[in-house]
């Protein structure tokens, strides 16, 4: 606990004042949008924020404040804790991570990451998973869970957080974070998706005293239809909360960037819920709240946290008494937070926070921040665990993806003889949760590392696979060929490698978070433990649990390497999962989430992780739409494995397949809807006296309260009548806007999502054992002046288990988003090429599309060249 407390303060505590920032490449500006639009004016949320409004208007500033930080960091049992408003029944709000299950808690399930349940394509399997992790949630007393993970994309190879997402495309991304979000927001648990926007790598993310983080500089095009893509999904599910990044857009920190809060998120994505910062990711306070920020989490000041210091909080209260900030963004902020609490129902017996975060132990401080803190019982050891495990371990096995099958080495025959290698075939020898938030890489790779991890209840390795299976198998735990294995002709090699990466607060093996020294190889000389065993054994099988793509050209083409399969972060159940596959009990399913290269070079340059620069760091998306597998079909790259690859150990077929046009396109959408009303209150400034502390009050040292010294209070409402006015950004109004064009609703304008062709095709087991197959669906545009990536996945879907000679009828569909381009100069999304003929292709890797239904003739036709 306090070396984490120390390690907070340290890392962020080192040196002068922040730089000047270099300036941002010309053309990249952050343009001012003010005021932030008030919550309320969708029809789904008015109820919730009729009930959020009765409270409002009767609560105090103080209260008010309160609600709207963390009481700061470790101050709580949960990662965040908001401040309370008891008298209004509002209790502190627990928030705690993360995407894959709970974080630094007991009795929970470690379920596979989000990497994982993206090489699924299993749309149903998505939103299980997301009612298990929220039940957990739930049963463990979190209001707000911080996932789904939809940022990063996936644009940096190397970038350490990839694997908390769902795939280096914004549709897969997209798909598995609004089904998350159904799962979890189904049973009462509010979801974060996070990180918004471009927080594509980790090396520099975060402001501090020295160097301001990072600025993603992308254009507006290339932000809405890669980056904002799967946010806006997120949003058009309800989404109750949004996490902004620790980096900078445009050389605008995302926590204060009000073009893309009050813009971009609240006005056209038309965002309901409260918009929170990133841990220590807020760097002001007026500013921070004009641009739109609802939550400060944990609520300390960034630079030092822990010493009872806040942007908002007491200060808060005083920025709403001197009149800098308007009365009308505070009670917005609160409405939307309380929103989200009675959307979700947390007002009808929610489970109060029974876990701690801090520590593991039944009795503990709570404050563990205050350093002299009142003891008590902080954790309760409450068994989320349910039926969960079994939703795990089917996510893991249906991601489980076949990439080379030589002569059918797979499945494996019942009595084979196995020898397998590599010490990520077996639990850490040091104990499953031996590493804080799993920094390190040892034993099992079950997941990645960092706030984006839990702690293993236990770990089925795959070597209790081989056990429980009753294998004939020799391990061998250790990365370097021993001299021993005494290799057989009958004898059938399995070699275990892993490449991991995770969160820049810990550095694994010269790993800052992204694979900075890593590259794209294997951990652990695997490749070297590869070429060795493949040198003794005529048949080699390769398992590797990885973040992302790695690349395997020393050993690929091996003549004795017959089979490699990717098994992903399967979290607890590495085991059985994995055997079901190998033995063919079931046939494999999971397709690529990425596109796995022959060299790092074929992703494109500019997509290379970004050095140390003095000033602020530039990290500019020259490359534009063209990341993944749309850069290698611009450049005419073949990759070693395609985006979307996947085999199986059976055969499909498509056939009686149909095109039919829904609601006619035209060039622009039609108009938007209008803001409905939005709850009205009192902008009188409050009286001073509702700030005041309370008298008598046992304070706890370095908490952060919403209070003011009386004189403090009172300065601060004589303020407001000097002519001394608060620095307004230019730009600034406080003036309501009725939106832009492109929104009206939840994810922006509704009519986007109408559907302009359905697509249904019949798939065929044509092969000798059950299976189930995957059909993506990738768009090809018509020429017209806009350039358009060759392909674009807009829809995929998974069938049932499908026995031989079995057929199942999949839907697919296209929207009118899915038709069109994001126009930069009329603002909106636009067909580019009326009348157009759209190539909707439908296949089971990005590489492999022979059936086309195009938009023109109504029809399908199958055998068609691949496009790429
Ligand atoms: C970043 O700058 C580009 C180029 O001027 C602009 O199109 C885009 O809207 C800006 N994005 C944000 C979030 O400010
Ligand atoms: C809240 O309501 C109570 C009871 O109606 C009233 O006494 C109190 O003044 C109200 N407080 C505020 C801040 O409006
Ligand atoms: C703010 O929250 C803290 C923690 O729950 C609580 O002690 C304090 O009374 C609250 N302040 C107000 C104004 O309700
Ligand atoms: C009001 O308070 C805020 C928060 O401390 C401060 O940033 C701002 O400068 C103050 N404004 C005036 C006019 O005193
Ligand atoms: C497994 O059994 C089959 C059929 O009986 C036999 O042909 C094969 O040699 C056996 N394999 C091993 C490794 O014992
Ligand atoms: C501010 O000015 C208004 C109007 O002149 C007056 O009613 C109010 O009492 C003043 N407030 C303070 C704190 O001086
Ligand atoms: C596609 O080509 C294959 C092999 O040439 C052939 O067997 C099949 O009948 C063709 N399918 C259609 C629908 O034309």
């Amino acid at each position: 606990m306090l070396s984490l407390v120390l390690f907070s303060v340290f890392s962020v505590v080192s040196g002068a004042a922040i730089e000047r920032r270099d300036p941002v490449p010309p053309g990249y500006v952050a343009s001012p949008y003010y005021p932030s639009p008030h919550g309320g004016w969708v029809s789904d949320w008015s109820e919730s924020y009729r009930k959020a409004s009765l409270l409002v208007s009767n609560m105090t500033l103080a209260e008010k404040t309160n609600l709207t930080a963390g009481s700061g960091i470790f101050m709580g049992r949960c990662v965040g804790n908001t401040g309370s408003a008891l008298r209004v029944g509002i209790p502190q709000l627990c928030l705690q991570d993360g995407p894959l299950g709970l974080r630094n808690s007991d009795h929970n399930t470690a379920f596979p990451a989000g990497i994982t349940i993206g090489a699924t394509w299993d749309k149903d399997l998505m939103r299980r998973r997301g009612v298990a992790i929220g039940e957990e949630f739930r049963g463990k007393g979190v209001n707000i869970h911080l996932g789904p993970s939809v940022g990063p994309l996936g644009r940096k190879p190397r970038g350490g957080r990839n694997w908390e997402g769902f795939g280096a495309d914004p549709v897969l991304q997209a798909y598995g974070g609004a089904l998350s979000i159904e799962g979890i927001q189904s049973v009462g648990v509010v979801a974060t998706i996070k990180h918004l926007v471009a927080n594509e790598q980790e090396m520099y993310r975060m402001y501090s005293l020295v160097q301001p983080g990072i600025s993603s500089n992308l254009d507006d095009r290339t932000l809405h239809e890669l980056y904002l893509w799967p946010f806006a999904e997120g949003v058009r599910s309800g989404v109750g909360a949004v996490m902004i990044a620790y980096n900078a857009v445009n050389g605008s920190a995302c926590a204060q960037n009000s073009y893309l809060i009050n813009g971009i998120l609240k006005d056209e994505l038309g965002f309901q819920g409260f918009v929170m910062s990133d841990w220590l990711a807020q760097i002001s306070g007026v500013a921070s709240s004009l641009a739109g920020l609802d939550l400060s989490m944990p609520g300390d000041i960034n630079q030092v946290p822990l010493f009872g210091n806040s942007y908002w909080m007491y200060e808060y209260s005083r920025a709403i008494l001197n009149g800098s900030v308007p009365v009308d963004r505070l009670d917005d902020s609160v409405t939307r937070i309380l929103a989200a609490y009675f959307q979700m129902g947390q007002d009808q017996n929610y489970p109060r926070p029974n876990f701690d975060t801090n520590t593991q132990n039944a009795e503990g401080p709570l404050y563990p921040g205050a350093l002299i803190s009142p003891q008590g019982v902080v954790n309760e050891f409450v068994d989320v665990q349910g039926n969960h495990a079994e939703v795990a371990r089917e996510v893991a096995r249906d991601a489980i993806t076949l990439l080379k099958n030589n002569n059918n080495v797979l499945p494996l025959p019942r009595n084979s003889s196995l020898k397998v290698f590599g010490t990520d075939a077996e639990k850490n020898p040091d104990g499953i949760n031996s590493c804080t938030d799993q920094g390190c890489n040892k034993g099992t790779l079950g997941m990645g590392w960092g706030s984006g991890s839990a702690r293993y209840p236990y770990m089925d390795s795959p070597i209790d696979g081989f056990k429980a299976r009753g294998a004939r198998y020799q391990f061998f735990n250790t990365d370097s060929f021993p001299s021993n294995s005494n290799p057989s002709p009958s004898d059938t090699a399995v070699v275990f490698v892993s490449a991991d990466s995770g969160e820049n607060y810990i550095t694994v093996e010269n790993n800052p978070g992204d694979r900075t020294s890593a590259n794209l190889n294997l951990w652990h000389n695997g490749d070297r433990l590869i070429r060795d065993v493949a040198a003794q054994y005529a048949n080699v099988v390769v398992v590797v649990h990885t973040v992302g793509p790695v690349l395997m050209e020393e050993w690929h083409d091996l003549p004795s390497v017959k089979a490699i399969v990717f098994a992903h972060l399967p979290g607890q159940e590495a085991g059985a999962s994995l055997m079901e596959v190998l033995y063919g009990d079931v046939s494999p399913s999971g397709h690529l989430p990425y596109t796995v290269a022959k060299t790092e070079d074929d992703y494109g340059q500019s997509v290379k992780l970004v050095g140390f620069q003095l000033g602020q760091p530039q990290d500019t998306f020259t490359e534009g739409l063209y990341i993944d597998y749309r850069y290698f079909h611009k450049n005419s790259i073949t990759p070693r494995y395609a985006f979307g690859h996947g085999l199986s150990y059976t055969s499909f077929s498509l056939s009686s397949a149909t095109i039919t046009a829904g609601i006619p396109l035209t060039i622009t959408p039609p108009t938007r809807p209008a803001k409905g009303e939005t709850p009205a209150y009192s902008t009188a400034i409050p009286p001073p006296s509702e700030a005041y502390w309370p008298e008598n009050f046992n304070r706890i040292w370095r908490y952060l309260y919403s209070w003011l010294e009386k004189s403090d209070a009172d300065a601060a409402a004589r303020a407001a009548n000097s002519t001394t006015k608060y620095p307004y950004p230019a730009g600034y109004s406080n003036v309501q806007k009725p939106g832009p064009a492109s929104g009206g609703a939840q994810g922006g304008n509704p009519a986007l999502f109408d559907v302009a062709y359905d697509i249904s095709v019949t798939i065929t087991n044509t092969g000798s054992r059950s299976g189930k197959a995957v059909a993506q669906l990738y768009v090809q545009f018509p020429s017209s002046s806009f350039d358009t990536p060759i392909l674009q996945l807009r829809d995929f879907d998974k069938t049932s288990t499908l026995a031989p000679g079995a057929s199942e009828t999949v839907s697919l569909r296209v929207t009118r988003k899915d038709l069109s381009v994001w126009d930069v100069v009329s603002q909106n999304w636009i067909i580019p090429n009326l009348g157009g003929d759209y190539g909707i292709w439908i296949g089971d890797s990005s590489d492999n599309l022979h059936l086309r239904c195009g938009t023109v003739a109504g029809s399908c036709a199958y055998n068609q060249t691949s496009p790429v």
